[in-house]
């Protein structure tokens, strides 16, 4: 982990709510890993006391790219960042996806959902480097959603999107569409996904229905990002033991069977 007092925003851009930054941040940028996080101080001034976590949307030579949501303080703040400001961060953060072993011509599906796309970028770029065949779904409760869809198809990654509303693209969840595309021409041998907590859950079940592995990408409430505050709790099944485990430095990132969410998913 590494501490970046003065990681300068190079590049902004803005939809609505959602906002995409670079930063300049060597040292975190080279030691970055899909499905890791930063914590961001998203103001100089005492309030937002907490950094709030951002995963790794994206690396470009001294660069990271993120992209994000406002929905509070902490992210209307950020989404005011200017060219030229200095932010305070830390990281690179947690366990990302899993990347080892032989993946040439394995064929990937990534589910995200609403702001969850940011780590599927990164994500997606990794596995074309290992010869991977990475294919998106990119799910949204409108089209004003999917503002990344044009990023990740001049990326050469064509997201298959689907809206809530029906304003875009299939009409429903995205699961669903995943469900509907495995049922007819393709069969993708592992899943990752990252977004809501019940498209997690339709996501780990569609896994144990087609018996490929996934992997998830939770988000949880963090005070410190680096194991210290217990604030990101969440139960995980382990050698047979469920157990609170936290998610900053065991995760963000972890096999679809490992994740408890309750009764329901028994
Ligand atoms: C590992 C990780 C990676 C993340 N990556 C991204 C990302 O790439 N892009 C992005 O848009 N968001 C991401 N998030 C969520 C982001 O951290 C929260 O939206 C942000 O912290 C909210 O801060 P705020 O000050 O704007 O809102 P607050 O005023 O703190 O909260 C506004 C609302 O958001 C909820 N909230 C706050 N923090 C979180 C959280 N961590 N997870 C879920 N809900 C939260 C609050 O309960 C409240 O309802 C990530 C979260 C985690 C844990
Ligand atoms: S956020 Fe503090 S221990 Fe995980």
């Amino acid at each position: 982990m590494h501490k970046d007092q003065a990681a300068r925003v190079t590049h902004t851009q803005g939809w609505g709510a959602y906002h995409l930054l670079a930063l300049n941040s060597p040292e975190i940028a080279s030691k970055a890993a899909p499905g890791q996080f930063i914590m961001v101080r998203t103001s100089p001034l005492y309030l937002p006391l907490l950094r709030r976590p951002l995963s790794i949307h994206a690396v470009s030579g001294p660069e990271l790219h993120l992209f994000f949501q406002a929905v509070g303080a902490g992210t209307e703040l950020l989404g005011q960042a200017g060219k030229g400001q200095v932010l305070d961060i830390l990281g690179p953060l947690g366990r990302g996806f899993d990347l080892s072993g032989d993946l040439e011509g394995r064929r990937a599906a990534l589910v995200g959902g609403g702001r969850g796309i940011a780590p599927l970028f990164f994500l997606a770029h990794a596995l074309r480097q290992k010869g991977a065949e990475a294919r998106v779904f990119y799910g949204g409760q409108s089209e004003g959603d999917l503002v990344l869809r044009e990023r990740f198809s001049s990326a050469g990654f064509a997201a298959a999107c689907s809206t809530e509303d029906g304003s875009s693209g299939f009409h429903g969840l995205v699961t669903d569409l995943v469900l509907r595309e495995t049922a007819e021409a393709y069969a993708p041998d592992r899943l990752y996904a990252c977004g809501p907590d019940g498209m997690l859950q339709a996501v780990a079940k569609l896994a144990r229905r087609l018996n490929i592995p996934a992997e998830l990408s939770l988000e949880s409430i963090m005070g410190c990002g680096f194991g210290a505050c217990w604030g990101c709790v969440h139960k995980i099944r382990k050698d047979g033991e469920e157990a609170w485990h936290k998610v900053c430095e065991e995760g963000p990132v972890f096999p679809a069977e490992a994740v408890v969410w309750g009764e329901e998913d028994r």
